[in-house]
């Protein structure tokens, strides 16, 4: 079986799947053969995103599902398996991103972020283990970061919310690896998405720039995939991130990342943003 036709007629859930990542994910597993319940909280931004992909109708459901609403979660997959009878894929890729001084963020701030970036994704685990061990399959791919790998200055929301995934989805990896069920954590880098101009309350900022060394996200939606079919646990993307994570853990990143808080201090007291 080749990369591209391991996801054929697998039934994934990917939520965030109107933008970004999740759409770019969405339209690789379309492409591949899948059968793809694309999640979105906004039935309108989830219906435009589903019209772009109409060559694929009769593969692509919507799921119209808040991921901070654990009821919602849960019935949305429940209803989801049962539907298709299985539930292969459940890529839990919603999230915020939250770059800001640690000093000017609320406990509203905090609160958010930890329910976007980490409740989400309990939810999703605690709905989808279940009905995945039943099978005695599954595949259960959580969006971390780079952020959840190597603590990230003025990023100490985001850090704490993505380390949690990576920590309980690595945990998970080795807990249920005798059971048939398998966990990914997806470690991007910058990716060219809408996220780097949102704030965490959801404000867009237009005149944010996304950063040059950004990869577009169809490319990392194709390593991602790639990647899956290894049943690779943490996924760099770009794979040369891995040696970035490995300078972190031997302690070799101290000069990088202190200059990268200075760099950052500065530019919020320039231009009120960090870049
Ligand atoms: N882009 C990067 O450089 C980068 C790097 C590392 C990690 N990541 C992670 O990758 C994932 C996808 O982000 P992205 O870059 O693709 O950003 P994006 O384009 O802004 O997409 C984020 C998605 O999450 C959805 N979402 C937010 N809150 C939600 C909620 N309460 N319920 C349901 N959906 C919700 C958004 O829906 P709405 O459109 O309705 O808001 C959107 O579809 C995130 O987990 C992010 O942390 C991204």
């Amino acid at each position: 079986m080749t990369e591209l036709d391991y996801f054929k007629e697998k039934i994934c859930i990917v939520t965030g799947a109107n933008s970004g990542i999740g759409y770019a994910l969405s339209e690789e597993l379309l492409k591949r053969g899948a059968v793809v319940y694309m999640a979105g909280r906004n039935p309108e931004k989830i219906q435009k995103a589903t019209e772009k992909l109409s060559k694929y109708s009769d593969r692509i459901h919507e799921v119209i599902v808040d991921v901070t609403i654990q009821k919602q979660v849960q019935k949305a997959i429940e209803d989801v398996a049962e539907e298709a009878g299985r539930l292969d894929f459940l890529f839990n890729n919603a999230g915020v991103g939250g770059t800001l001084q640690y000093e000017k963020a609320t406990l509203d701030d905090w609160k958010t972020i930890i329910d976007v970036n980490l409740w989400s994704v309990i939810y999703g685990v605690h709905a989808a283990v279940p009905i995945m061990l039943k099978q005695g399959s599954g595949h259960i791919v959580n969006t971390s970061s780079v952020a959840g790998i190597v603590p990230m200055p003025f990023q100490a929301l985001y850090s704490l919310t993505k380390f949690g995934v990576t920590g309980l989805t690595e945990s998970l990896r080795y807990e249920y690896a005798e059971k048939g069920l398998h966990f990914s954590t997806v470690c991007p880098a910058n990716i060219a998405t809408p996220i780097f101009k949102k704030s965490i309350d959801g404000t867009v900022h237009d005149h944010v720039k996304i950063p040059d060394d950004a990869i577009p996200p169809k490319i990392a939606s194709k390593l991602i995939l790639n990647k899956l079919v290894e049943k690779q646990g943490i996924i760099f993307v770009p794979e040369e991130l891995e040696q970035f994570w490995h300078g972190y853990v031997f302690k070799k990143l101290e000069d990088h990342l202190l200059t990268m808080a200075h760099e950052r201090r500065e530019s919020y007291a320039e231009k009120g943003n960090y870049m």
